[in-house]
């Protein structure tokens, strides 16, 4: 089966299809599912300042003995944390934790404290972005981007600032694929990354998913991954049991046209996450 594993961005760089997600694991577990992961092919993580772990994905990753340009790092400038300074200072944060010379991806984690959903925070947005713009031109980025974002919160970066968003990182998951957001970044090229892709584990339990894993033979897992993968997004689904991490990888089911469309058609009324 074919399908596409390499990204490229739209400044060029190229992202693995397919990472570790670390939200809710402690420092040695993201150590520990970092080596496994990447002993298992993965060649993409993500983590974030805010997830409290930056320096145990550094360890796995210096661990793995793979070679700094064949992996590619994400982290995330706290919600909580905006303005200029703020970000350079939030940045080096990051950089010490992981102990990395630069990183390959950096997003500001949302538009909002996450005490604030919601609320106005334009201007400091700005402010953050063009000190990632700072940062990327030092070359100490390889690519910037956002995650949480809707269009009216992308629409004052691209009015302001100078680089375009390389990606967004949103919850992506079956019955839950924000397609006026989803779209509006396809028209820009911007990359759409998918967190949650199980719906935290949730979906899993879907009739709808139970179904199609019977029928394909497979796990409600590869269903829900491959889903996104076959719409084209960027996946980041995450584990701490090393049984999973592999299969989640390496288990890509064929899902035919029309399933998808089934899928794409669900609308699950029910917030999962
Ligand atoms: P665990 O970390 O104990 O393996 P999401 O990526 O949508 O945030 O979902 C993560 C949740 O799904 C975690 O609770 C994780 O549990 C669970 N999970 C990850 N992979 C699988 C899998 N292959 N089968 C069942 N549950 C999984």
């Amino acid at each position: 089966m074919k399908y596409k594993t390499d990204y490229i961005l739209n400044n060029k760089i190229i992202m693995p299809h397919f990472g570790l997600g670390t939200w809710q694991m402690s420092k040695e577990e993201a150590r520990i599912s970092t080596e496994l992961a990447l002993e298992n092919g993965y060649r993409l993580i993500d983590t974030a300042l805010a997830y409290n772990n930056e320096d145990g994905v550094g360890k796995g990753f210096k661990n793995s003995g793979l070679k700094r340009e064949d992996v590619f790092i994400t982290s995330k400038l706290p919600a909580e944390i905006k303005g200029y300074k703020e970000t350079l200072s939030a940045f080096n944060d990051t950089m010490e934790n992981l102990n990395l010379d630069y990183l390959d991806l950096y997003l500001i984690h949302a538009p909002w404290p996450w005490d604030d959903i919601g609320g106005d925070y334009t201007n400091k947005n700005i402010e953050s972005y063009k000190a990632m713009e700072e940062l990327y031109k030092q070359g100490k980025i390889k690519a910037i981007g956002i995650s949480n974002f809707e269009k009216k919160h992308i629409e004052p970066i691209l009015k302001e600032c100078e680089i375009i968003p390389a990606v967004n990182q949103i919850s992506y998951y079956i019955g839950h694929i924000q397609k006026e957001i989803t779209d509006y970044l396809d028209s820009l090229n911007i990359v759409t990354e998918a967190y949650s892709p199980l719906g935290t584990g949730k979906t899993l339990k879907l009739n709808i998913v139970k179904e199609m894993a019977e029928k394909y033979n497979t796990s409600p897992a590869s269903i829900c991954i491959s889903y996104c993968i076959l719409n084209e997004r960027i996946v980041l689904p995450k584990s701490t049991h090393k049984e999973r991490i592999i299969e989640n990888f390496i288990n890509i089911t064929d899902i035919s046209k029309e399933d998808m469309l089934k899928l794409n058609n669900f609308d699950n009324k029910i917030s999962l996450v």
